[in-house]
């Protein structure tokens, strides 16, 4: 087997199973941030990319994408269920987002965590060359950096948390909460979005474990496990260049004719969840709508919602909800020709976001808990002549980094509306001003500069023991 230097564990791999013109299918790099920034690191590296290609077939074999060796494990159906579904994605994804859906507990589905972690690790621990590094990547594969270190204690772990990490308390919940902590901290760096993040997982190893804990680093079993905030970025060059290429200008204003040619757009695009305040956002604007505040024919909301996790209860019913209340506004304040809310479940290219980010005049992102949100920051990247305004939920990890925008609590249904009234009619130099130092942010924090922050800060990680 081909061993690597670097090798990335996600639970998904960087590339899409698409359909080619000719009807066959292929396999094509996809263009994710975390895909685009590691790339130029892993075409130089030898590296290895470990994850799931999708699907419940046995694992293909793929080709190397641009010199990266894809690595797939395969799920069966029950797997799928129980650790994807289930565990994932029923457990603890509601739980570490405040358990703004009640988190199910089924001792089935830690039984396929632990099951299919365990074939995660196997899969590192076969590819990586004698010393290596390992990082691996979020919720899906917390259990895997012990794993791993058991299996081959010669290499440098380090794991990543995409989504929040919550407060002890919610946390204290699961109940298998002490073994899933003991899996994360067979890693050498522990990296989270969030300082608070990093606070809360320090507290708890203290509370369940009794050991010297700070927000910057652990003792555990005679190692130290470094911890530290690591805020996730995107490809703010590739989304600039994207958005001021000509054929996207001329599409954002073809796509703004489209929609009447109103005074405003106010655009939102989220995966289909629970965690994205869909609902909240819709009532706010229906109830500016029938307050008088938003007339239908001066402002229009395009509303993008990708359906995601398409079989677990919980997104079904919202998916559900949202349609329904799409339906209710469009039909007591739309008219022929002249919907209120433009809604839209489809997935886009990347030109395409691209276009619909240029088009818009206000942004609203507001999420009721959010590991980082790389929506908000492709907005701002997008806004390459400093028009715009964001308005940005306070529970979205990207508040932290981007206090220019308009922030909201999206549980405050009157704090929505005013939010939304105040990024409408924001005065045009103040928001220049405040896209501005945004986007100056985000070049300056990029996805690159997470990558280099994150490895630099693994590298002076001493695996040996500390006593
Ligand atoms: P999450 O990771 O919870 O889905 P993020 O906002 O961090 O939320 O990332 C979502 C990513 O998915 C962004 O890069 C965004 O451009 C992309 N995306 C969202 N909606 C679509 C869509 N309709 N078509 C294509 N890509 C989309
Ligand atoms: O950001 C959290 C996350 O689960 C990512 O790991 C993933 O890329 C994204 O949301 C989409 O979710 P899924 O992989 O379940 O479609």
């Amino acid at each position: 087997m081909r061993q690597s230097s670097l090798v990335v564990v996600a639970n998904r791999l960087p590339v899409d199973n698409s359909v080619a013109p000719d009807g066959a299918c292929e396999w094509r790099r996809s263009p994710g941030g975390l895909v685009s920034a590691l790339h130029p690191l892993l075409k130089h590296t030898p590296a290895t990319w470990i994850g799931w290609a999708g699907g419940t077939g046995p694992a293909p074999a793929l080709p190397d994408v641009d010199g990266v060796r894809l690595h797939t494990v395969p799920l069966t159906p029950e797997d799928f269920r129980d650790h994807y579904e289930g565990f994932a994605n029923a457990t603890l994804w509601p739980l570490y987002h405040d358990a703004v859906e009640q988190p199910e507990h089924h001792r089935r589905w830690w039984e396929a965590y632990q099951r299919v972690n365990r074939r995660f690790a196997e899969a590192a621990a076969a590819v990586t060359e004698p010393g290596g590094v390992v990082w691996v990547q979020d919720y899906h594969l917390q259990l895997v950096p012990a794993l791993l270190r058991d299996l081959r204690p010669d290499l440098r772990i380090g794991f990543f948390l995409h989504v929040p990490f919550p407060p002890p308390e919610l946390f204290m919940q699961l109940p298998r909460r002490a073994e899933l902590l003991r899996g994360i901290l067979g890693a050498d760096l522990v990296g989270f979005q969030r300082a608070q993040a990093a606070h809360n997982f320090a507290q708890l190893v203290a509370k369940v474990f009794g050991v010297p804990a700070t927000d910057r680093q652990i003792e555990v079993d005679g190692r130290t496990v470094r911890v530290g905030a690591f805020p996730v970025s995107i490809d703010t060059a590739e989304m600039a260049a994207l958005a001021a290429r000509p054929d996207v200008v001329a599409r954002a204003e073809r796509l703004r004719n489209d929609l009447g040619s109103p005074e405003n757009v106010i655009l939102s695009v989220d995966r289909m969840d629970y965690t994205k305040g869909i609902e909240h956002r819709l009532k706010a604007y229906s109830e500016l709508i029938a307050s008088g505040h938003v007339k239908v024919r001066d402002t229009v909301m395009v509303q993008v919602a990708v359906p995601s996790r398409e079989r677990v209860g919980q997104y079904q019913i919202l998916r559900d909800r949202v349609e329904r209340e799409v339906g209710r506004i469009n039909g007591e304040f739309g008219r022929v020709g002249e919907p209120a809310i433009h809604y839209l479940t489809q997935p886009f290219d990347r030109a395409e976001l691209a276009a619909l980010y240029r088009m818009a005049d206000v942004m609203a992102v507001t999420p009721l808990r959010d590991g980082m949100n790389l929506v908000a920051k492709e907005y701002v990247a997008a806004r390459v002549d400093d028009s715009g305004t964001l308005l940005l939920s306070e529970f979205a990890g990207a508040a932290a980094e981007l206090p220019e925008a308009y922030q909201v609590n999206p549980h405050d249904l009157e704090g929505l509306k005013q939010g939304l009234l105040a990024a409408l009619e924001a005065d045009p130099e103040d928001a220049a001003t405040r896209m501005r130092a945004m986007r100056e942010h985000l070049h300056r924090y990029d996805i690159r500069s997470w990558v280099r922050s994150y490895l630099s800060t693994l590298d002076e990680t001493v695996s040996a023991p500390t006593g």
